[in-house]
């Protein structure tokens, strides 16, 4: 990873690593593990990839092994990967609780410590927002690296132009730039442009989907996540609407695109 200064790299395993202890479902996902009438049980969903059959996977990321699990479910060969010690921990518990085993390593997602051409799939989920636009890029290159020729990637971001998103970049500037709170896993917002020209030419195909059209309720910010703006009566009429908009943005309107809370990157090698 390329770093600011000596003490960054520290810092940034570091959170990871205490996070995991604290509350690791929380800093993984963040609000949306507990808003279960808007986003469903995320904890127990489905990989949002096909996985067939024997396919050698790679988990870019893979915190506590909330992914991982599912994928093994499908008799993927998988394998997961992450910075952080005590997250792999917790995904050897989780795994071993559930009846599941795979290969786990500590690596770090911008020198994959894997053979060129090695994997048929990558996946890595909300990972690439922690990192600096250079890292993100350096990941990019050592998943097409390692993605055998015909190989396809998911990586997922958080979109820049969402009113929530926007919302927590705000608030992010502010408390980095006028209250000096150092945060190393700041977060990055992704356009859909930029996306492109950093894989347009590593890549044989990219397609780009957008998901989650949501309010700005969800700045889980360290004092602020607990708080929930919207009544929970609200939650199951805006998924509504949320999955109505998913629908145009990824059909007749792409332009809308540019306003979904999360991207969703497919690019074949
Ligand atoms: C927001 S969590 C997402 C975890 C998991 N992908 C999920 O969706 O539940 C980000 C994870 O990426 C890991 N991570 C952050 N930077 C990384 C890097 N450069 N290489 C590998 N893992 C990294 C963190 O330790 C953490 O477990």
């Amino acid at each position: 990873m390329i770093v600011r200064d000596n003490d960054f790299f520290n810092e940034y395993v570091r959170v990871w690593d205490e996070g995991a202890l604290k509350d690791a479902p929380f800093i993984t996902l963040g609000i949306e593990v507990i808003l279960k009438d808007f986003y469903g049980d995320l904890l127990d969903a489905p990989p949002p990839f096909p996985v067939t059959g024997k396919e050698r996977i790679l988990d870019l990321g893979c915190g506590w092994g909330r992914v991982l699990k599912p994928v093994l479910d499908r008799n993927a060969d998988a394998v997961g990967l992450d910075i952080s010690h005590n997250m792999l921990t917790l995904t050897r518990q989780h795994l071993d609780k559930q009846g599941r085993n795979a290969p786990l390593l500590q690596g770090d997602g911008t020198r994959l410590p894997f053979k060129d051409n090695s994997f048929d799939k990558v996946y890595s989920l909300l990972v690439l927002q922690h990192l600096s636009k250079a890292n993100g890029k350096a990941v990019f290159s050592e998943v097409h690296r390692i993605l055998k020729p015909g190989g396809v990637a998911y990586i997922r971001v958080p979109g820049r132009f969402a009113p929530e998103n926007f919302l927590f970049s705000f608030l992010q500037f502010v408390s980095i730039h006028l209250f000096r709170v150092k945060d190393p896993i700041r977060m990055r917002f992704y356009r859909l442009g930029e996306i492109k020209k950093i894989t347009g030419k590593m890549y044989k195909e990219v397609s780009i989907t957008a998901h989650e059209f949501r309010p700005p309720w969800n700045f889980h910010t360290r004092w602020t996540w607990q708080y929930i703006l919207i009544p929970r009566s609200f939650h199951r009429r805006l998924r509504k609407i949320s999955d109505w908009f998913e629908a145009k943005a990824n059909g007749r309107f792409p332009f809308l695109k540019h306003f979904g809370v999360v991207l969703m990157v497919k690019v074949t090698k």
